[in-house]
């Protein structure tokens, strides 16, 4: 039985989000990847739903975020969208879809909006990448954007360590919050940094952050569905709060199931025609 009871039944919006901050409202967004899961998620009344490119890591079994691609991202979002209804819907581009040239980022996040139904991208980078964050938000785009652990640049960094404990790491970060916002992002994730850095750089901007491993001071909070479910045990870093034991509910089934099969015990004379 769930605890929580969705107060506002209006579509979320960017804007809603917006007023959300203005308010003091926390934002709670979470991922998931296909239309069952979108579904529950959504029915439970969450603020935002991300298809994560940890879609690579935890549907698709990758070790990083690399290998997604654009076309496997818009499956998974076209699944998520159809059993979303209230939530809004932000699909990640994947690594290799936006860091080539502006155009070439347009026309990926032109490929996720229409043939999946998302209704915003999420991009990683700062200054790097604002070129390709501005074109797509003059053609009409909402984008995320994604500071601190960027795991998509895990090669360049070679480490998921905490981010931006040095100054100098630390004021490029703000630096780069603040171009996404003046660029028109409606949010910013935050992940894997300093709490006291994700609170400041939280009062500076006014859009909203989203953190993950980046404190209470953010306007929100993301977490990946499997880690959170308890599903992918192996993967429990300081920040990740398990709210349920899946793996073992799941392989007690299983295990459960395998046993009447074998014992002859399922189907039964009731669940038989
Ligand atoms: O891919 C993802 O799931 C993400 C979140 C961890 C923010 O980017």
């Amino acid at each position: 039985m769930s605890t929580y009871t969705v107060e506002d039944p209006r579509k979320v919006t960017t804007r809603r989000l917006a007023e959300m901050k203005a308010k003091g409202e926390k934002i709670a967004m979470l991922t998931a990847y296909d239309y069952s899961m979108a579904r529950l998620v959504d029915a439970a009344g969450m603020d935002v739903i991300l298809v994560g490119d940890s879609a690579s890591n935890v549907m698709a079994g990758n070790t990083t975020t690399l290998p997604i691609t654009l076309d496997e991202m818009i499956g998974y979002a076209k699944s998520v969208t159809k059993g979303t209804t209230r939530a809004l819907v932000v699909c990640d581009m994947p690594f290799g879809s936006y860091q080539g040239n502006p155009l070439e980022a347009l026309g990926s996040a032109i490929r996720i909006m229409k043939e999946s139904g998302a209704e915003a991208v999420k991009l990683e980078g700062g200054e790097e990448i604002i070129e390709s964050v501005r074109r797509i938000i003059s053609a009409g785009i909402p984008v995320m954007g994604h500071l601190g652990l960027t795991p998509q640049s895990i090669n360049k960094f070679g480490t998921y360590a905490v981010r931006a404990r040095e100054e100098a790491e630390a004021l490029k970060l703000i630096s780069d919050a603040k171009m996404l916002e003046e660029a028109g992002c409606f949010a910013i994730v935050l992940e894997k940094i300093p709490a006291s850095l994700a609170e400041r750089v939280s009062k500076e901007l006014t859009i909203p952050t989203i953190g993950i491993g980046a404190g209470a001071g953010c306007d929100g909070q993301v977490l990946v569905l499997q880690d959170m479910l308890g599903i992918n045990k192996g993967f429990s870093p300081k920040f990740l709060r398990r709210y349920a034991d899946l793996a073992t509910v799941i392989e007690d089934a299983i295990g459960n199931y395998i046993t009447d099969v074998k014992s002859s015990d399922f189907p039964n004379e009731s669940e038989q025609y």
